[in-house]
């Protein structure tokens, strides 16, 4: 079945056409619009969607060497995200499939990651363990079953790209932060800052990343004072990577600790590390040993599919189209899309 997909829940703009399992197309435009504000300005995002979308659209139909003549079904983003930046994208998948008279699939974002390793995997299916680590998520999420999910665990508070985000921006390098931190993070030394690990007691797969992120705040308050720097004023490189560093190591421990206990726990085959966060690195090598000292079988999808794609949200709800399952163009988008809904029949 070829499908077309559409993401547009944040700041990336993107559209994909996929046949079955294979990605004919997959065009992610970036908006730089934010990146003076060190964050996502919600109206900005909606209007750069706007602006990018028919373009994004014709792109993705042109490298994949379709007509819209050949589409078969069409699957949008309805949440969890930005409103006005969903009704963009969703909008304009409920107006093709009408117009087109073509079966229509309202995608859950977070299962759009949890099955991203279709794209490039064929061995690829449940049961398996999932941490899902965005800049709007972090979750640890077991799939029994096609379309099954329970969720065993997710953050109290920050999520882990939004820790990322956060630390970036008192380190003065920049947004958005993962992949910043991520380079400074090579010149550092992780072990130069003793920040907290946050255990939550035990019986619980929740992490809670808001203490450290204060933790990283206080050491560069009190590094800048101690160098006689203005709170202003940024940190020396060195400075600033050993404290990337630590801060990214913290990160992994608690993650990955996490993803090993739920595996423990659920004696899963396989497991999915996916979302923005999963392009990182190191944290990508860590859940590889993880899951190599368990004999579990690690889907990391390749960077190009982490981060927010159209592709994957295309993979997603091809799979429910095939399965017969229809949404009504009457379907409305949802900001706070529950995760718990993964498991919804369409509505
Ligand atoms: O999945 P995504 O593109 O959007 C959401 O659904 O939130 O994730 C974006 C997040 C941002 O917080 C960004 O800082 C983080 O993913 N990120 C990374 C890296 N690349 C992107 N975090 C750590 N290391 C990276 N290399
Ligand atoms: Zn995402």
């Amino acid at each position: 079945m070829i499908v077309f997909g559409i993401e547009t829940s944040c700041d990336e703009t993107s559209a994909a056409v996929l046949d079955g399992r294979t990605v004919l197309s997959s065009i992610v435009s970036s908006q730089a619009e934010h990146l003076e504000y060190n964050g996502v300005v919600p109206e900005i995002a909606a209007r750069a969607h706007v602006r990018l979308l028919p373009a994004v659209a014709a792109e993705a139909l042109k490298v994949a060497g379709v007509t819209l003549d050949q589409v078969e079904g069409v699957a949008a983003t309805r949440g969890p995200g930005l409103i006005g930046a969903l009704l963009v994208g969703f909008g304009f998948g409920r107006a093709l499939a009408r117009s087109r008279n073509l079966p229509f699939a309202a995608v859950n974002h977070i299962e759009g990651h949890l099955l991203s390793p279709i794209l490039t995997d064929p061995g690829f299916a449940p049961p398996f363990v999932a941490l899902i680590v965005s800049g709007g998520h972090t979750e640890i999420i077991v799939s029994e079953d096609w379309h099954r999910y329970r969720i065993l665990g997710s953050t109290r508070d920050d999520a882990a790209g939004e820790a990322f985000d956060k630390v970036a921006v008192l380190l003065s390098l920049g947004y958005p932060g993962g992949p910043v931190i991520e380079k400074a993070a090579r010149a550092g030394r992780k072990d130069a800052f003793a920040f907290p690990r946050a255990w939550l007691k035990p019986g619980t797969f929740d992490v809670s990343l808001s203490g450290l992120k204060s933790a990283v705040r206080r050491a560069v308050e009190e590094r800048k004072a101690a160098l006689g720097l203005s709170p202003a004023s940024p940190l020396p490189g060195d400075v600033a990577s050993d404290v990337a560093a630590s801060f990214q190591e913290a990160v992994i421990d608690v993650l990955s600790t996490r993803l090993r206990e739920a595996l423990l726990l659920t004696r899963a085959p396989r497991a999915v590390v996916a979302g923005g966060v999963a392009a990182n690195g190191p944290l990508r090598e860590r859940c590889q040993a993880v899951a190599d000292g368990l004999g579990v079988t690690l889907h990391l999808p390749p960077n190009r599919y982490c981060g927010d794609n159209a592709a994957m949200i295309a993979a997603a709800g091809g799979l429910r189209l095939e399965r017969g399952e229809r949404w009504p163009l009457s379907t409305t988008p949802i900001a706070d899309f529950s995760t718990l809904g993964l498991d919804g029949s369409p509505s």
